[in-house]
């Protein structure tokens, strides 16, 4: 507060009043609109709604072990490098600069009040051809160790790395006349960076990036008007263009013509005309009257109901959820569950293999960054009313921190589901609870695509994880108008979803690190295989049933699992030692939901890249150097560093510290509903508790009476 401020307490006191007024009168109106009429009782207490705000103070020591760094301390690891020998002369690109996780027994051992474990961070710099994986020390102003790498691989494409792609194009006479040639002035076109995949050749040993262009004439939605086949290969570290393939001559570029989203573009009469309007639907809000249920402690503690977990925003992960905990109300202990989850990476190949397309097999989170390409959540629609937002701090490519708010959002959901119920006809007792859950969200927009991930906790213990897939698809210009004109053998890598415009058939695998910690480190997974038994002559009138098998996993060959329908299991991480009272192991179940697998070769490059892809589910022992399913340096790597490498020497995993590996898979053939931005497509897996507790934990969860909900009442009862 400023001297001015202090010296006029008639004006603080004045704009007090004025939010109080206001804050009233959105109440009131709210309240007392068509549907919703204000509750008498209530009117003493005007409901307050906080706006979205980020309450994280960023200046800010760290509180926890495994807090992201600080604004000081990115500042500080800059000054630290810049003062390291190797680059004393000239700075590197920071392509990667996070919290080095203190030791994971030093974590488990911290309590609140106990000094932090050392501050350390994990930096991979770029220079000359050369990356450099650092682990920097701030409490000895150290550059504690360095690694070297020059075999596969760099690391995640910089914004600038980007911006000198795909401006390179334009100082070339070729590419200029490619593109005034289809009718597309330089001044409307837009170039994206493509990551290459890996395929050898021409693109070995340097850092190269596919770019390709697209009119932005007419629309916001560039994405749907590609100059077809036009693909410049650039060298990224010498600015300089190393191909130019042109093989779209003819191919139209498509109309601007309803490609646009933006509501004011679509919203104006001309546009309507002709066109029926549904219904329109009043504003539903989250409404809690008492405020919100949860508290975020020390800025990245998240406490809600019986939970309790780390969140931090990650610039490679997007999100990461760290000592997951629940309250076992028979015991009144705090149970873990889950030591660390995150999204590892991902792999999104398409499916046409011609000159401009083969190459389009992105793994999103180590090329690009899904927490870099996450950016500020929109209040009221992408995160309801009543959520909480948290900043991402993170560091650009000369070092130097940045903010990007509100990022990640939290907030409690009632979607109107029965958490359980029953109504007995012979005694008459009818019993339900409503399901409320809490969500913690975030959305990369990589590109051209768009993706929501939600972690939701819910009171009975059980964790989903949920996808959405959004925005833009990646389309193929063609010359047809119609399906009319497509010849009887022709290969159409998709479907035509609008004039000139193929929506190429293409996957989406988001592969998850799980290091569960179910009771405490030391877990085994558990395959239960259920098995179809055929009774004797005579034995019963049944001829068949099923019946469970218990497999436990010795090592980690055991734990590569490929869903099966007709051979089904459910996947245990269990805690051999801790017991139920009727002697059952404590576990979480791993619990797939609508999947896809990958069907590409496995020796195709780009499945070899992403080969943790090849099955569903891994379990590999705990290793603080694999974290990262792709590996470190992803970018043009050849796959030598993947999780399915590492889970090749079969290591012992029973009665270990663990961590699960699940890929959730999407197959999408586009449609025309998905023109010209799709709507959110989603499928989730599970963590559910087995075993864990010794009866319905959400037994005592009392009912919602009309009294609770005293704010607003609907006239339509
Ligand atoms: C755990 O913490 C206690 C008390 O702070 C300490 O004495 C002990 O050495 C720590 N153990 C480990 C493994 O760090
Ligand atoms: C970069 O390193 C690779 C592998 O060491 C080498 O083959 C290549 O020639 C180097 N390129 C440049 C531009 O120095
Ligand atoms: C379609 O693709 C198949 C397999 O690559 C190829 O054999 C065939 O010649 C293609 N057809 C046309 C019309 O290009
Ligand atoms: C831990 O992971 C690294 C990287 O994959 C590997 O080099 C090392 O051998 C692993 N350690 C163990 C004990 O498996």
């Amino acid at each position: 507060m400023t001297m001015d401020h202090v010296a006029s307490p008639s004006r603080c006191c004045l704009s007090l009043f004025l939010v109080f007024v206001a804050i009233t009168l959105l109440v009131r109106s709210w309240c007392s609109s068509k549907n919703l009429i204000q509750a008498k009782s209530n009117l003493h207490k005007p409901l307050l709604i906080k706006q979205p705000q980020a309450v994280l103070d960023h200046s800010s020591k760290p509180q926890h072990p495994l807090d992201p760094l600080t604004i000081q301390e990115i500042n500080q690891v800059r000054a630290i490098i810049s003062s390291f020998p190797p680059f004393l002369y000239s700075f590197p690109s920071i392509n990667s600069l996070s919290l080095d996780e203190p030791e994971k027994a030093l974590v488990l051992n911290w309590t609140i009040g106990d000094p932090l474990p050392p501050r350390k961070a994990f930096v991979i710099a770029y220079l000359e051809n050369q990356s450099h994986i650092l682990s920097v020390d701030l409490a000895s102003n150290k550059v504690t160790s360095r690694e070297v790498k020059t075999n596969s691989g760099y690391p995640i494409l910089s914004k600038e790395d980007m911006t000198i792609a795909t401006e390179v194009p334009f100082s070339n006479p070729d590419f200029n006349r490619a593109v005034i040639d289809r009718g597309v002035a330089l001044s409307d076109t837009v170039c994206v960076a493509l990551a290459p995949g890996w395929y050898g050749g021409e693109e070995e040993g340097r850092r190269i990036a596919k770019v390709q262009c697209f009119s932005s004439e007419g629309t916001s939605n560039f994405y749907m008007r590609p100059i077809e086949g036009l693909t410049v290969t650039v060298d990224v570290d010498k600015k300089q263009v190393v191909r130019i393939s042109n093989t779209g001559r003819g191919i139209p570029i498509p109309k601007a013509t309803n490609t646009d989203y933006k509501y004011d573009s679509i919203h104006n009469p001309t546009s309507e005309k002709g066109l029926k309007n549904m219904r329109p639907i009043n504003p539903i809000s989250m409404v809690q009257p008492k405020g919100r249920s949860f508290s975020v402690e020390d800025g990245h503690v998240v406490k809600w109901a019986n939970w309790e977990f780390h969140l931090r925003p990650d610039h490679r992960a997007g999100m990461v959820i760290s000592r997951a905990k629940v309250l076992d109300i028979e015991s009144g202990a705090m149970r873990s569950v889950m030591y660390k989850g995150m999204a590892s990476e991902l792999f999104v190949p398409y499916m046409d293999p011609s000159e401009g397309w083969y190459f389009k097999t992105y793994m999103d989170a180590g090329e690009y960054g899904m927490g870099l390409s996450a950016f500020s959540l929109v209040p009221l629609n992408d995160c309801p009313r009543n959520a909480y937002y948290m900043d991402g701090v993170f560091a650009a490519v000369d070092g130097t921190p940045f903010l990007r708010s509100n990022m990640i959002c939290v907030f409690e959901r009632y979607a109107g589901e029965i958490g359980w119920r029953h109504y007995d006809v012979n005694n008459k007792v009818r019993e339900s609870r409503p399901k409320v859950t809490l969500v913690a969200r975030m959305a990369a927009s990589v590109g051209n695509y768009d993706y929501i991930i939600d972690w939701e906790f819910q009171m009975d213990g059980l964790i989903r994880i949920n996808v959405g897939l959004t925005g833009m698809l990646m389309v193929k210009g063609t010359p047809h108008k119609n399906t009319n004109q497509v010849r009887p053998h022709e290969n159409t890598s998709g479907t035509l979803v609008s004039e000139n415009v193929i929506g190429v058939v293409h996957d989406h695998f988001v592969t998850f690190y799980l290091d569960m910690d179910v009771d405490g480190p030391v877990n085994s997974f558990v395959k239960v295989n259920l098995v179809k038994e055929e009774t004797s002559p005579g034995e019963s009138p049944r001829k068949s049933y099923l019946r469970t098998k218990r497999h436990v996993a010795r090592s980690e060959r055991e734990a590569q699992i490929k869903l099966k329908l007709y051979d089904p299991s459910e996947f245990h991480v269990v805690s051999p030692d801790k017991k139920s009272r009727v002697g059952n192991p404590s576990g979480y179940k791993v619990v797939p939901g609508a999947t896809a697998a990958s069907l590409l070769d496995v020796n195709d490059p780009p499945q070899v890249r992403s080969a943790f892809t090849n099955n569903q589910i891994w379990v590999t022992p705990y290793n603080r150097s694999e974290e990262w399913a792709g590996g470190i340096l992803v970018y043009q790597g050849k796959g030598d560093d993947t999780l399915a490498v590492w889970s090749e020497r079969d290591r012992a995993i029973e009665k270990r510290d663990i961590v699960v590996w699940y890929t959730l898979g999407f197959h999408h053939i586009p449609c025309q509903e998905d023109f010209p931005i799709m709507p959110t497509v989603s499928a989730s897996f599970e963590l559910k508790p087995v075993n864990f507790f010794e009866r319905n934990p959400i037994l005592r969860v009392p009912p919602y009476q009309e009294s609770d909900m005293p704010t607003c009442t609907s006239q339509y009862k």
